[in-house]
């Protein structure tokens, strides 16, 4: 038995909480690897919607065990107010959550750096969700990080003072004044009700549950060209988005790794900072954002809106070694007359197909254009009845990349989803 994985191949938004609770009947176990609050899941069913933060995206499903799993770092208020939200709802969180021990904590401190840096950058800032996230990956990678598990230990306290002390000095370069009383207080409430839940080993219980035949299925967070490696850097996430994070983020040998779902919007957003050659800072890109509701699920802010990028794309698909790909959000496009994608960049001069060190640079992107379906899909539930000029735009994907797209999302419910044959 393999862990099969789900991962955004742009900036994120993509639309993997939905998919991933589409999915979730065909699991026993949904795992999430990396990232933390900066992500914002969202599932509609029933006429509702849902965003999730932390928890994964199966949580809605009985008899599925969901793991947030020790590559991801946990801010135990927002964990809890989730958590607290479900149980509103009736979902019996205690029953179908656990939680790793070896993943790291957000500290009420790792958020004010977040924004004490994200200030001292002015221009440059990277457009941070500003919840602490790189501030606590980057005290995980310098060793001073405190972990779940931690907080079965009787020297917690002190190491969080320790720490918070650290902290308090590094932040005297920075102008920045912040009170952290209130949230302290909370935070550390929250980390008491945090020792009630099941706080595992995750490596140990997964390899296990693979042993078992269990079918595991891997939740990314961001896209993969947020990854800190491989991303438009330094206009990223602090942690690995791409495939192999599912490895590291879960204590997955990666001979383990099964299918690769690679989830992809018909058009492409961005929120945040950094370069993105096909964006559309024009009316073209604000109907996008409007037919789209493209804003930020975690933050609200309006998210950039451009035209999809083979160039990147294939990138992340080569990358993360991706399977299978998956559509969403291709009823956004309904009423185009014509669509247009990025095949190749002009650089200077020269023309290329292959994503270059530096996106920043000025470049043209080389559109070939599509003509648009201009009809609505959101009801369609057969592929036979998606239209021609859609299925030409797959396939033209398809070809492009060397894999089948093998889900056609057309809508934000469980139900507007048509699985391809
Ligand atoms: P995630 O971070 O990848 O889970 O994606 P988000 O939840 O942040 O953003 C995706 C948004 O698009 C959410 O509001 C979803 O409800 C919505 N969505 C997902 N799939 C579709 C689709 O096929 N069509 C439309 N119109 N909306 C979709
Ligand atoms: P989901 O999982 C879209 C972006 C931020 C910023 C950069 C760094 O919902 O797809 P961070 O808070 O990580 O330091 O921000 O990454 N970003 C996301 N953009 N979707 C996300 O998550 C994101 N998580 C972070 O906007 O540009
Ligand atoms: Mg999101």
């Amino acid at each position: 038995m393999k862990v099969n994985v789900v991962l955004g191949l742009q900036w994120g938004d993509e639309g993997k909480g939905k998919i991933v609770d589409v999915l979730t009947p065909a699991y026993s176990v949904i795992a999430r690897f990396q990232g933390g609050p900066n992500a914002g899941h969202s599932l509609e069913f029933d006429n509702k919607k849902f965003v999730l933060h932390t928890i994964p995206s199966g949580i809605f499903h009985n008899n599925v065990t969901n793991i947030i799993g020790s590559g991801v770092v946990i801010d135990p208020v927002i964990l809890m107010e989730e958590i607290n939200g479900l149980k509103q709802l009736g979902v019996p969180v205690e029953q179908r959550l656990l939680i790793a021990k070896r993943a790291h904590l957000i500290l009420p401190t790792h958020r004010i750096i977040d924004a004490a840096s994200e200030a001292a950058k002015g221009e440059t800032k990277i457009g941070s969700t500003l919840k602490g996230i790189g501030p606590a990956y980057m005290d995980k990678i310098i060793r001073h990080g405190l972990r779940v598990g931690d907080i079965l230990s009787p020297a917690f306290r002190d190491r969080y003072e320790t720490l918070k002390q650290k902290h308090i000095d590094y932040l005297k370069q920075f102008d920045y004044t912040c009170p952290i009383d209130d949230y302290e207080q909370q935070w550390l409430t929250c980390i008491d009700v945090l020792r009630t839940f099941p706080l595992i080993e995750s490596e140990w219980v997964l390899n296990k549950y693979l042993s078992e035949s269990q079918k595991i299925l891997a939740e990314g967070a961001q896209g993969s060209l947020l990854d800190i490696d491989f991303g438009s850097y330094p206009y990223v996430t602090s942690s690995n988005t791409v495939c192999a994070g599912a490895c590291t983020g879960l204590g997955i040998a990666p001979g383990k790794i099964g299918d690769v779902y690679g989830i992809f919007k018909a058009y492409c957003t961005r929120v945040g900072s950094g370069p993105f050659p096909t964006e559309l800072a024009n009316e073209t890109g604000e109907r996008i954002r409007h037919t789209g509701r493209e804003f930020g699920a975690t933050t609200g802010r309006p998210r950039r809106t451009g035209w999809l990028d083979m160039v990147a794309l294939k990138y992340a698909v080569l990358i993360s070694g991706v399977t299978h790909l998956i559509m969403t959000k291709a009823d956004v496009l309904d009423s185009f007359e014509s669509i247009q994608v990025a095949v190749a960049y002009h650089i200077q001069g020269q023309v290329t197909r292959q994503l270059p060190f530096e996106i920043d640079k000025p470049i043209e992107p080389v559109y070939k254009t599509f003509k648009g379906w201009n009809r609505p899909i959101a009801n369609i539930r057969k592929e036979g009845e998606l239209p021609v000029e859609l299925m030409n735009y797959v396939r033209f994907i398809e070809e492009e990349t060397g894999v089948p797209v093998k889900i056609i999302s057309v809508g934000p419910d469980r139900e507007q989803t048509i699985m391809r044959s």
